[in-house]
């Protein structure tokens, strides 16, 4: 089959197509023929070296597409089942390949009313926005809520869940015109509910997020940035409120997490509750494996009753390193809204 794998850890020159034979799925596992890909930023932090990993490495962590072979303890897909796939971990590859073989319980029937490409936009951000929030932050609709990236993929499906959820006090963050288009016209948020970040520090970020949010702290703050978005997040959140991020930082990093804020006296710090979901887009331990199951079967069924809905769905190309290349420049970039996808024919 083919691939497109890295040889090295560094830029993206190092990407190169090899011919592999076909995986053989374990007992455990099935083997999919993949349709399409997409993009995530954990790919280019792996291509860079941050986690490690063995070379050569074929990237990708989401994968649409056909099962055309289960392991023999397999009884819950059958070949011919169009389907989804979370790559990580012990997948015999990532999705920049023709096939993969991948424990079952990472695969489930995709929503019947996506496009591939579409189908092969969800599954990391949507199972990371759903963690982020339904496992972690667990708003309910009175509570306000401080993304940090909006635009981004995660961004927008978290937006999408949000709403599903009934929470209305939202407000994000954006660095582009662009962004608040998207924000405003596909995410349905008001100009008023973004946040221009552009040229500004850490207190005026802090007070325009206040205002926006009539002048009250944040029940919960979503850090999808990192770095000054972090610290922003624990800024806006109020007391015994919650901060989840899905960034992990390489730098030594200090919040504020005691100080005693004017009025309410002492209203803080110790009192929040901090999340950080596992950044390396690996597996968590085998117990946790029929979760992911659970979850993107529950993906599939919200797409299908309309209650998400597929955003800046990009398609940049057919599985060649040109476009792996591509996408991986474009992505570190910035200045994508929703998801970048390859197709593989
Ligand atoms: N822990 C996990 O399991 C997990 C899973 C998925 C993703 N992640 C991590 O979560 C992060 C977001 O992922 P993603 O898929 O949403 O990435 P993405 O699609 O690349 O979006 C990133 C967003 O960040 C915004 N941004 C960029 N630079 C910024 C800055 N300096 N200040 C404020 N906003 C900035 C961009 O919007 P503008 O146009 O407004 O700048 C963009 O919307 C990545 O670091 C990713 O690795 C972790």
């Amino acid at each position: 089959m083919k691939a497109i794998a890295i040889k090295e850890f560094g830029s993206t020159t190092n990407f190169f197509e090899e011919q592999r034979g076909i995986p053989q799925p374990r007992a455990d596992e099935v083997l999919m023929r993949i349709h399409a890909g997409s993009f995530n930023p954990v790919d280019y932090k792996i291509r860079r070296g941050r986690f490690g990993g063995h070379l050569p490495l074929v990237l990708g962590h989401d994968a649409a597409g056909v099962i055309v072979e289960v392991g023999s303890s397999v009884n819950r897909l059958h070949v011919g089942d169009e389907v989804w796939a979370y790559l990580g971990g012990p997948c015999s590859n990532g999705a920049c390949a023709e096939y993969v073989s991948v424990p079952h319980e990472f695969v489930t029937a995709r929503p019947r009313i996506l496009s591939v490409e579409e189908a092969a936009s969800v599954p990391v951000v949507g199972l990371t926005a759903n963690q982020s929030i339904r496992l972690k932050a667990k708003p309910t609709p009175n509570h306000s809520v401080f993304i940090a990236g909006g635009a981004g993929g995660l961004g927008s499906a978290a937006i999408q869940i949000l709403q599903m959820i009934g929470v209305e006090k939202i407000v994000t963050t954006s660095g582009r015109e662009a962004s608040t288009r998207f924000i405003v016209d596909q995410l349905r948020l008001s100009p008023e509910q973004v946040i221009d970040y552009r040229g500004k520090g850490l207190k005026q970020l802090t007070e325009e997020a206040i205002a926006a949010n009539g002048g009250a702290f944040f029940d919960k703050t979503l850090d999808f940035v990192g770095g000054v978005m972090k610290r922003l997040c624990f800024e806006l959140v109020d007391f015994d409120g919650d901060i989840v991020s899905t960034v992990e930082e390489s730098d030594p990093f200090a919040v504020p997490v005691w100080h005693g804020r004017a009025s309410p006296l002492f209203r803080k710090s110790a009192s929040l509750h901090f999340h950080l979901l596992g950044a390396r887009g690996l597996y968590g331990a085998r117990e946790t494996w029929p979760g992911y199951t659970q979850q993107l079967d529950e993906l599939t069924f919200l797409y299908e009753a309309q209650r998400l809905w597929p955003v800046g769905v990009q398609n940049i190309g057919e599985l060649s390193v040109d476009t792996i290349r591509r996408g991986h420049e474009m992505l570190e970039a910035g200045g994508v809204q929703g998801k970048l996808i390859f197709s593989v024919p």
